[in-house]
């Protein structure tokens, strides 16, 4: 490995080390994502496209199958599929939070409408589709199928949990899971079985993008209330000002006297928000040690992540998302 390669984010290695497959990704995505017959939906896509995004889950496809020695051309077509179904469930879920930023830029909801997003939405997750099946692959259509519905399932076990304090770290956990590791666990998954993996490999790349995805949602949450603006391209405090319980409420909670039970029950069951309640809110978390609580959790998890790589096939690649795992936690360091 040069000095260069040691220097660079985990992330920035993949990309490097995957270059050739990720240009290919992204001229599917560009071709896929248009419509001859509604200009609205290259707006909104190019508009989100455009943006970036870190590209997280078709790098995972893409490493998953070249580490087991695949060779074909329908990784590329599964890391496309990721991709777009992320950038379906980003656009929902936008509508659904009332979130304003978005990758750095005003959300789609904002500069359209929710109807658009919605709409757009809809269409980006049938696109998805029409590429798995390109696939000729019935199990990779079954996994993605199933990941699609986990994640819907994970978004509106949220919508009633979410503003409930009586909502425990299990089914913050269930959450998780659904929302957002459903979908690391499925491109990982793929990538194994299009190249035709041994079934503990399947397994392992499955258990190392759940476990990924969850130590990455929390993390995620956690930056919400101690991140910056520019680094996290979203706004600090809005799961709060959603009144959305997270990991580091939910620990704080636990702790709660009975009058800052009183303080959580009017902030998030009420939404009855005032002038220096996030601070006071980001005291109680510090008080109770919610945060360190929250990220020694998210570090567990990615330990994991790692542990489930012992079964794959030593590889450059494998070094990377093992450092992956480490660096996701490390953006809470
Ligand atoms: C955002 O995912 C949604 C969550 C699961 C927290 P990313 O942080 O991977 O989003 P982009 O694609 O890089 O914008
Ligand atoms: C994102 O969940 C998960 C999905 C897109 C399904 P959040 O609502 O917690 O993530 P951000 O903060 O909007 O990215
Ligand atoms: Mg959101
Ligand atoms: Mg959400």
């Amino acid at each position: 490995m040069s000095l260069d390669e040691t220097v660079m984010k985990p992330h920035d290695r993949l990309s490097a080390h995957l270059a050739g497959d990720m240009e290919r990704v992204n001229v599917l995505i560009r071709e896929r994502m248009a419509s001859e017959h509604a200009p609205r939906i290259p707006e909104v896509t190019a508009h989100l496209v455009e943006a970036g995004g870190k590209r997280l889950r078709p790098l995972l496809t893409l490493a998953a199958a070249r580490m087991c020695g695949y060779d074909g051309p329908y990784h590329v077509h599964l890391a496309a599929t990721v991709e777009f179904i992320h950038t379906a469930t980003l656009l929902h879920d936008d509508v659904v939070d009332e979130s304003k930023q978005r990758r750095g830029r005003p959300t789609a909801n904002l500069l359209w409408d929710n109807k658009s997003s919605v709409l757009v939405g809809d269409y980006l997750f049938s696109r998805s589709f029409q590429l798995m099946v390109e696939t000729g692959s019935l199990r990779v259509l079954d996994i993605l199928a199933n990941a699609s519905a986990t994640i819907a399932e994970g978004e509106v076990l949220q919508l009633t949990a979410a503003q409930d304090l009586r909502t425990d770290e299990d089914i913050y956990l269930k959450v998780v899971r659904g929302k957002t590791a459903a979908l690391f666990s499925a491109a990982t998954e793929v990538g194994g079985v299009i190249a035709g993996a041994p079934e503990d490999q399947v397994r392992a790349l499955f258990t190392y993008g759940d476990a990924l995805g969850i130590a990455f949602q929390i993390v995620d949450d956690l930056l919400d209330y101690g991140g910056a603006t520019e680094t996290i391209g979203k706004n600090v405090g809005d799961d709060f000002r959603e009144r959305k319980l997270t990991l580091p409420v939910i620990k704080a909670v636990a702790k709660a006297s009975d009058e800052e039970r009183a303080f959580w029950r009017r902030v998030i069951e009420k939404g009855d928000q005032r002038e220096g309640d996030l601070e006071h809110a980001m005291e109680l978390l510090a008080r109770h040690g919610a945060m360190e609580g929250a990220r020694a959790d998210a570090l567990r998890w990615s330990a994991h992540a790692k542990d489930a790589l012992s079964a794959l096939p030593d590889h450059p690649l494998r070094t990377m998302l093992s450092d992956l795992a480490d660096f996701v936690v490390a953006r809470v360091s």
